[in-house]
């Protein structure tokens, strides 16, 4: 029997997208793509590691559209969201003689999401992208937005494209293979959700913990599809993130500075449970944050396995530093998406981002009284 999907639209300007998640759903690829992405031709780009654990049975489903398929893999690894690894995917599309009448899938994490997108977004001036998420983070982040691109050695992401997928389908069933580690740091970004967005949300999450990490069916599918309606929202009302988007960003600014100082031994998820601990207490004690969000938060990712405290080899000067170089600064005050409360962000009189003095940054880093 077939569990119970649901379909979570994403409006982009005139045009939108459908979100399927739930159990089995890659199944159903073999009666959606000819209808929301009809090719001749269909291009798969996976992570080596993706490709040997779920490869074949993608191949199988998409086998039966009775088009060409090819896989097209990299090896798995931030490192590899690279010009190089783009150029190596265009190049062997073009020896294999796709041509504007393809389609990519991009099958895998939130690199592979990236890197096919970019691919997507530039081969002969753009093919259609069908995003097949396989990671928590993936699914309930990166998937969904139309964010694409690549790294380079100044800073993640610095090139890249906006191109909507035209069709992205969760496929809940392969998050049983995902590593533990892998699904505290997605489930790090469903809090974020419920955090910015929707404070009953948050509470159900914080009551499920055991049966989400246990990956148990129903929990999972509740949990995506109701991230994906916050993100999808979100993204819906502000598609380039110039207003209300930002929101998106909380527990990012010192969070992707913790994420770099640790040289990447911290997975973004982690790093940034850590970055909405401080950003609450930061904002608590700008007075913008209603006071105790900060135990609140910390409760919960310590419950999940988070981490929520800067570890003591971290310099918090050096924080301060990585903050500026992030792309979130204005008249020299690196920005903040905070919140009030559990469940809504705060508006920072309609900018979703407020300035802040190093000087209080730095007091609220201050959690080690020791140093
Ligand atoms: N485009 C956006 O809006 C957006 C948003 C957030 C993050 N991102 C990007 O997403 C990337 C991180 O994504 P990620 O955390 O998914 O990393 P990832 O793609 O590297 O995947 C993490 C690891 O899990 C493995 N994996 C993936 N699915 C699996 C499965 N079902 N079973 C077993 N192993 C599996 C991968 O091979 C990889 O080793 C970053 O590059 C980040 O910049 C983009
Ligand atoms: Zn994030």
């Amino acid at each position: 029997m077939l569990d119970e999907r649901v379909t979570v639209h994403v409006q982009t300007g005139r045009n939108g997208y459908d979100v399927r998640v739930g159990a089995g759903g890659i199944d159903e690829l073999t009666v959606l793509l000819p209808r929301l992405a009809p090719a001749h031709r269909y291009v798969v780009i996976a992570d080596d590691r993706v490709a040997s654990i779920h490869g074949e049975y993608l191949l199988g489903v998409l086998a039966r559209t009775n088009r060409k398929v090819d896989l097209l893999t990299f090896p798995s690894g931030e490192t590899y969201k690279s010009r190089e690894t783009w150029s190596d995917l265009s190049d062997r599309m073009t020896s294999s003689g796709v041509g504007r009448d393809a389609a990519v899938l991009a099958f895998g994490g939130g690199v592979a999401g990236d890197l096919g997108g970019f691919v997507a977004a530039t081969y002969m001036r753009g093919l259609p992208v069908v995003q097949v998420p396989t990671t928590l983070l993936a699914m309930i982040d990166s998937s969904v937005g139309g964010k694409t691109g690549v790294d380079t050695p100044a800073g993640k992401n610095l090139i890249g494209a906006f191109l909507q997928p035209r069709l992205v389908v969760a496929d809940t069933n392969l998050l049983r293979t995902l590593p533990a580690a892998e699904l505290r740091a997605g489930l790090a970004e469903a809090i974020k959700h419920g955090a910015i967005a929707d404070a009953a949300y948050f509470d159900w999450i914080s009551d499920s913990v055991e049966a989400i990490l246990a990956c148990e069916r129903a929990a999972v599918a509740r949990l995506v599809a109701r991230s994906v309606e916050i993100k999808a929202d979100v993204v819906g009302k502000d598609e380039t993130e110039s207003g209300p988007r930002k929101m998106l960003n909380f527990g990012h600014t010192i969070g992707h500075a913790v994420e770099s100082l640790s040289e990447f031994r911290l997975l973004h998820g982690e790093a940034i449970a850590i970055g909405m601990v401080l950003e609450a207490r930061l904002g608590e004690r700008l007075g913008v944050t209603e006071p105790g969000t900060t135990e609140r938060l910390a409760e919960v990712f310590s419950r999940v396995g988070l981490p929520t405290e800067l570890a003591e080899d971290l310099p918090h000067h050096g924080i301060l530093e990585a903050t500026r170089s992030d792309k979130k600064a204005r008249q020299g005050k690196v920005e903040y998406s905070l919140i009030e409360r559990i469940g809504r962000a705060s508006p920072a009189s309609g900018t979703w981002a407020l300035p802040v003095e190093d000087a209080l940054v730095l007091a609220a880093l201050e959690v080690h009284p020791a140093r």
